[in-house]
């Protein structure tokens, strides 16, 4: 599978590419040697991913508690012709596209503009892809879709491949706070990969949650119907099927602490009692102590200073900003840094 790139044509209008540069499986059980085998046990939270886990990533935005996705709607409604107008591009590219729900906006508005639209959207769930395509290609007769199946890095690696018009300008699209998942060092390799993707005309705009009250925060990640939890917890599912592990789901409790060193919310599974754990690949036993922890994802809430180290970082300048409820939220509109 190393670095091909295959394609599988689906509807008209539609190709989706398989552009996992390692081999997904292979992956996993690397990572989880990394994280899983001792204390602090902790895993990548692109693993939640599967079709199940990005169904209820779905049910999350929509429970009352989670405000990042309404938000992150609200402001697209409300400055979708001032993006548009900017970015002046007939080609989106959306990493972690999801279900493309919130694109719709900006793809609307691209094609008030332009007589057709290339999307190229990205995400780790291939059935996740097929649906919104399908969605978006109904709704818009003048609109094509190129799906990337793969992480972020593979999606950036492919994306010279189905480009259709690389001169002229394209808009990417890096929304939902997704940058939220990585510690400095990583986020600045992720937005580094867009920067270098990115020609001069080319804009991004990114979605970051900010800073607020901490009870606010922990609200959010701790929903009173538990589709958080029952996400969280999804992942074990992904671990029994995918290393034939025989992990309890009912022996983990869901809690998602606000940890104000580094500023996020941690997603952590504790158990509930000690316990032992059989994994088939990689072979290994483990041992896990009452109340142990698990973390399986970070979600960093940005002020600014932190944004500007990574812009910083990456190369990237803000072109325009829009901030909605009291800034619990910001769209930003970046730019290459040219000097
Ligand atoms: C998709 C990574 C932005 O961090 O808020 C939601 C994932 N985890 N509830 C986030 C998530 C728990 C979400 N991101």
């Amino acid at each position: 599978m190393s670095g091909d790139t295959s394609a599988v044509c689906l509807p008209d209008r539609y190709t989706r590419n398989v552009v996992e540069t390692r081999d997904p499986h292979a992956e996993l059980v690397a990572d989880f040697r990394a994280g899983m085998l001792e204390a602090p046990r902790s895993l990548p939270p692109k693993y939640f991913y599967d079709d199940r886990g990005s169904q209820l990533f779905d049910a999350i935005c929509d429970t009352p508690e989670y405000y990042p996705t309404r938000l992150e709607r609200e402001l697209l409604e409300a400055n979708v012709e001032a993006i548009a107008r900017r970015a002046g591009a007939a080609t989106l590219v959306e990493l972690g596209s999801g279900t493309s729900r919130k694109t719709e906006t900006l793809l609307a508005a691209m094609l008030r503009a332009h007589a057709a639209v290339h999307y190229v959207a990205n995400d780790v769930c291939e059935e996740v892809l097929d649906e919104s395509a399908q969605r978006l290609l109904e709704r818009f007769p003048r609109l094509t879709v190129d799906a990337l199946c793969g992480d972020y890095t593979a999606a950036l690696a492919a994306l010279a491949a189905v480009d259709r018009e690389p001169a002229t300008p394209h808009l990417y699209a890096f929304l939902g706070s997704s940058l939220g998942n990585f510690e400095d060092a990583e986020a600045i390799a992720v937005l580094r990969a867009i920067r270098s993707a990115m020609h001069a005309q080319d804009r991004l705009l990114l979605g970051l949650d900010r800073v607020k009250p901490v009870a606010a925060l922990e609200r959010a990640y701790n929903d009173a119907a538990g589709v958080t939890a029952a996400f969280n917890l999804n992942l074990l599912a992904v671990l029994n099927r995918e290393l034939g592990a025989n992990f309890d789901p009912a022996q983990f409790e869901h809690r998602a602490p606000f940890v104000s060193e580094g500023s996020r919310i941690e997603m952590h599974l504790v158990a509930r009692a000690p316990q032992v754990v059989e994994v088939s690949e990689p072979a290994v036993t483990l041992e896990i102590g009452a109340g142990e922890v698990i973390r399986t994802e970070i979600s960093r809430k940005f002020d600014d200073a932190a944004i500007d180290l990574l812009l910083g970082g990456a190369g990237l300048r803000r072109e325009q900003e829009w901030s909605a409820g009291e800034s619990w939220y910001s769209l930003l509109l970046l730019r290459p840094d040219t000097d």
